[in-house]
């Protein structure tokens, strides 16, 4: 039996923004085990990084996090005070946010800066900190670490920053990495060297990673289970190999039919607005999608989730509902 190191169950945040209130993700449930990746996938917008900040407590000041549980090894986070948050902030879950790259301090040399987790939470003496920041460096693929250690952010390509992002993260060597998107910004080659860091690191410690994607690609490279996200909910998941054999719902197989292929050129995967659902799409059941309004950017009806084979899971209208398919 795995072990689980992530059971986000049931979540809703909603937003409140000019008198109106609108839930951003809706009734997600989640789970990771001990030395898995998991691959969160979805368009923009679809309550991917809400789902995760909603983790570490650090949702916008107008979210608010309405129901559910989050379960990390035993603890429901949910609950847990300001001060034990920040005790596990870094040091148990790290997170790489999306769009990091710009909060990296512009006057602080990179080699101070991936030891601010392991000061901040006291777990090396100060006089070895220097040292263990060029391990760190070295550690994600710096050939030169004492050189890097006296460089400013502005010094680095891309890249590089990504990878003192990766630095910062396992500085503490936390059991969680949530990685939102760590890769968009960056080619090809960079990318898969930065996912490989994370990978590298996940074995080594037999950690876990929450990896946050727009691509497809990546997850049948990196992840072990995968959850499709939509208009704020989970619209299906199941292992990887699961997923690309026998994908169920038709957002999942637009973006499984959306792999950026550099020989078609198409690079980037198509969003719900592309795509037209089909009416009944499995066993006489419907698709929740539907009923997806982009005005409200909420579903409309009730939709559950519903086990189309052993731990695969698919979202339905209303799995009640049964059309008839003559
Ligand atoms: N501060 C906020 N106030 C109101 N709505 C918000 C706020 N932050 C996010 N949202 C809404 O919550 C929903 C989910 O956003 P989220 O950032 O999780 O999307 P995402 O899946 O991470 O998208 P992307 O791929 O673009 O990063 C969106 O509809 C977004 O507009
Ligand atoms: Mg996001």
């Amino acid at each position: 039996m795995n072990q689980s190191i992530l059971h986000i169950k049931d979540l809703r945040v909603s937003f409140n923004q000019h008198k109106d209130k609108m839930n951003a993700v809706t009734d997600v449930s989640l789970q990771i085990d001990k030395g898995q990746t998991v691959a969160l996938i979805g368009e923009s917008g679809s309550g991917k990084s809400i789902t995760s900040l909603s983790v570490l407590k650090l949702l916008p000041s107008n979210g608010k996090i309405e129901k559910g549980t989050i379960t990390f090894n035993g603890k429901d986070l949910i609950q847990q005070s300001e001060t034990n948050m920040r005790k596990i902030r870094g040091n148990e879950i790290s997170m790489i946010f999306q769009d990091a790259i710009a909060s990296l301090n512009p006057n602080m040399k990179v080699g101070v800066q991936i030891t601010e987790g392991l000061k901040y939470h006291k777990l090396v003496p100060k006089s070895d900190l220097k040292q263990e920041a060029l391990q760190l460096l070295e550690q994600v693929g710096f050939k030169n670490p004492s050189h890097v250690y006296s460089q400013y952010p502005s010094q680095l390509s891309g890249g590089m920053k990504q990878r003192i992002l990766i630095a910062m993260a396992i500085s503490c060597k936390p059991q969680l990495i949530i990685a939102d998107e760590p890769t968009t910004s960056l080619d090809v080659t960079i990318q898969r060297q930065v996912l490989d860091l994370i990978d590298q690191y996940k074995t080594d410690r037999d950690a876990s990673v929450l990896l946050i994607t727009h691509d497809f690609g990546v997850v049948a490279e990196y992840a072990d289970w995968v959850y499709v996200m939509l208009g704020g909910h989970i619209v299906e998941s199941a292992d990887v190999f699961t997923i690309f054999k026998n994908p169920v719902h038709p957002y999942t197989k637009a973006l499984i039919g959306s792999i950026p292929n550099p020989e078609n050129g198409q690079e980037r995967l198509k969003s719900i607005k592309d795509y037209t659902f089909e009416n009944v799409g499995y066993e006489g059941r419907r698709f929740a999608p539907e009923t997806y309004s982009y005005e409200s950017k909420a579903f409309n009806a009730p939709s559950s989730l519903f086990e189309v084979e052993p731990l695969h899971y698919v979202r339905f209208f209303n799995e009640r509902e049964v059309i008839s398919l003559g």
